[in-house]
């Protein structure tokens, strides 16, 4: 027989207030928290044909920060949560300059994105946000530049993690992006396996603009 962790009582309940994720990383209740960098990212990495200047939304503990700052890459991780960033800071040591406390809505990004790095953020933000989520990926990337990561799907309403309908997050990011990859994820932690893939989508170009980047 298998056992669950057992489940603290938490305080708070809404994901879209910084306390309610700060109370999680406090009490260690994270099954989100891959402790590693999963394999498809690493395999980005190595076919990038350049180091690409990346945003992590909701970096958590910036495992992946650490990693794309290590390969080279320009790259900032945001959290709203004081603990979050945190734990990151703690663990990155001397890359932890790479991570800052913003809320993703509002914070504008040092330099301009080739890359938003994806994994467990917008599932971690109930639907009905969704289309500002990715109005504002949209608005961050400029066209060739590309989103990619990892993206839950599930029908269960309940969350975090809020899972998606491919057909209606397919119609959501359609409208600004066209994806360029999609496979199947073969090393995700238990809270997501058999229910993510990893996708990579690249923004289209804006209708009236000449101004668009060649990465993939
Ligand atoms: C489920 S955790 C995922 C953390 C990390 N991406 C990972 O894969 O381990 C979601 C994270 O998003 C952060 N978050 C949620 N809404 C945010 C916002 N509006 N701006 C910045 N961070 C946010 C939370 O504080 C939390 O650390």
């Amino acid at each position: 027989m298998t056992t669950s962790p057992a489940v603290p009582a938490f305080a708070t309940r809404d994901p879209a207030m910084p306390d309610f994720w700060s109370e999680r990383f406090e009490k260690r209740f994270m099954p989100w928290d891959r402790a590693g960098v999963p394999e498809q990212l690493m395999q980005f990495v190595a076919a990038a044909p350049v180091p690409l200047s990346t945003l992590v939304p909701g970096c958590g503990a910036g495992h992946e920060v650490g990693f794309l700052a290590e390969s080279g890459w320009p790259v900032q991780g945001i959290d709203f949560s004081a603990s979050a960033v945190g734990a990151a800071q703690a663990a990155l040591g001397h890359l932890a300059a790479h991570v800052v406390q913003a809320d993703f809505f509002t914070h504008t990004p040092p330099q301009r994105l080739q890359l938003i790095y994806e994994r467990a953020f917008l599932c971690a933000l109930p639907p009905m946000t969704w289309p500002k989520v990715i109005g504002r990926y949209g608005l961050l990337l400029p066209p060739g530049a590309l989103l990619a990561g990892y993206f839950f799907f599930d029908s269960t309403a309940k969350g975090p993690p809020f899972g998606a309908d491919p057909q209606q997050l397919d119609a959501l990011l359609s409208q600004q992006f066209e994806r360029i990859d999609d496979q199947p994820v073969a090393d995700s932690v238990a809270a997501f396996a058999g229910r993510e893939r990893w996708q990579v989508w690249r923004r289209l170009p804006n209708k009236f603009s000449t101004r668009e980047i060649t990465i993939a």
